[in-house]
Formats: C-alpha cells, sequence, structure tokens
C-alpha cells in the first residue's frame, strides 16, 4: 500500500504545494486504528505540552452516561457517529487541545477536513501483524469488531489506512514505545 503521509515528516494540507510546519499553538489530534495507542501517547504529549486533553470516546460515554459497548449494543452505532462527529467539532473551536479519537473518526470525510484544517493530525501507525497479534483482546473491547471474521477485520483496517494516511504526520507506533513517541511529536512541534 502507497503511503501519502511521509514517515516522521510534516506534509503540505490539502490543496496546497509546500509542507508547513505544525503550528506549536494549535491543536494536536491522534488518529489511527483501535488499539494503536492514541490515548496514552496523547496523555503524555498533553502533560508535556501543559495542554488539556480529551479522549473523544470518554467525553461521549460521559455525556450519554451508557459505555461504548452499551451503545452499540443498544443499535446505537449512527448515534454514537453523530455525537464523535459534534464533539470533535466543539473540541476544534475550543482553546488548543491535544486530542485522541476512535479509530473510526476520519472516515467521515466533513470530519476528516475539519481536522485536516484546524489541528495539527498525528496518526499512530500499526501494522496488521501487530494488530491480529491483538485480536483476541480488541475483539472483546472493542464493540465493532465482534461478530466479525478476522477477513472482515483486515478489509476494514485496509480501507481505512487512505483515510489515515491524509494526517500530516505519520509515526510507528511500537507497543512499550509510546513515550518515545510522544517525545517525537513534541519534537516536531518545537520545529
Ligand atoms: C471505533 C474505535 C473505538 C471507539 C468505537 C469505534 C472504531 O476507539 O471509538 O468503539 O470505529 O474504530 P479506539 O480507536 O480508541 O479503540
Amino acid at each position: 500500500m502507497r503511503h501519502g503521509t511521509r514517515a516522521g515528516r510534516w506534509r503540505a494540507p490539502p490543496g496546497t504545494l509546500a509542507p508547513v510546519p505544525p503550528d506549536p499553538s494549535g491543536h494536536i489530534a491522534f488518529v489511527g486504528f483501535m488499539g494503536a495507542g492514541k490515548s496514552t501517547t496523547a496523555e503524555l504529549v498533553a502533560r508535556r505540552l501543559d495542554r488539556p486533553w480529551f479522549d473523544t470516546d470518554h467525553v461521549i460515554v460521559e455525556r450519554c452516561g451508557r459505555s461504548i459497548p452499551e451503545l452499540f449494543a443498544a443499535g446505537e452505532q449512527a448515534r454514537f457517529r453523530a455525537m464523535e462527529t459534534a464533539v470533535i467539532a466543539e473540541l476544534l473551536d475550543g482553546p488548543p487541545a491535544v486530542l485522541s479519537l476512535g479509530g473510526g473518526a476520519l472516515e467521515d470525510s466533513g470530519t476528516r477536513e475539519l481536522l485536516l484544517a484546524r489541528a495539527f493530525v498525528v496518526w499512530l501507525e500499526v501494522s496488521w501483524s501487530e494488530v491480529r497479534a491483538e485480536l483476541p483482546s480488541l475483539m472483546q473491547t472493542r464493540p465493532l469488531l465482534q461478530d466479525r471474521t478476522e477477513e472482515e477485520i483486515h478489509a476494514l483496517f485496509e480501507r481505512r489506512q487512505a483515510t489515515y494516511d491524509q494526517a500530516h504526520l505519520r509515526l510507528h507506533a511500537a507497543r512499550g514505545e509510546l513515550r518515545a513517541v510522544a517525545d517525537r511529536v513534541v519534537a516536531e512541534l518545537a520545529g
């Protein structure tokens, strides 16, 4: 698969020619597949920068008083997606923060464009073999993966790569190395 996001380098925003450095005073948003370590890394970066950290899943759960598995089990996946879109737009309108997003947040093209225009978007990349090794635990905790075959999950993973690939920065999220990944993001922001 071709990767448009240059590993470890920021890239030009859509519609522009030259790469621009990230705005260190703006929002930073972490995207990537389930289990990549987005929340942990975002929290580390927020602490390092002394910024607020918001995890969109946490905000949604707090607002509707139900867990994500409960929402999905009740057939409210569409409601969850609508809330996800609204929460991201709301957070982007707020003071500069570090955001961790659910793995499906970039599937909505409006959300994707908004994020790319208003935040420095970092893709925490994991390989299929890493995801595959974690599947038993991911399938227990992520309702989207329940009752799906490995082939179906692989297809979802592949389809989403193209959305993550639009991020400004791509960093490999090796297990146990999220501190180093956070350091790298902070260094990129410092220029
Ligand atoms: C989802 C990922 C989850 C959560 C929800 C749906 C997805 O977040 O938003 O279960 O569509 O990939 P994580 O990526 O933090 O697991």
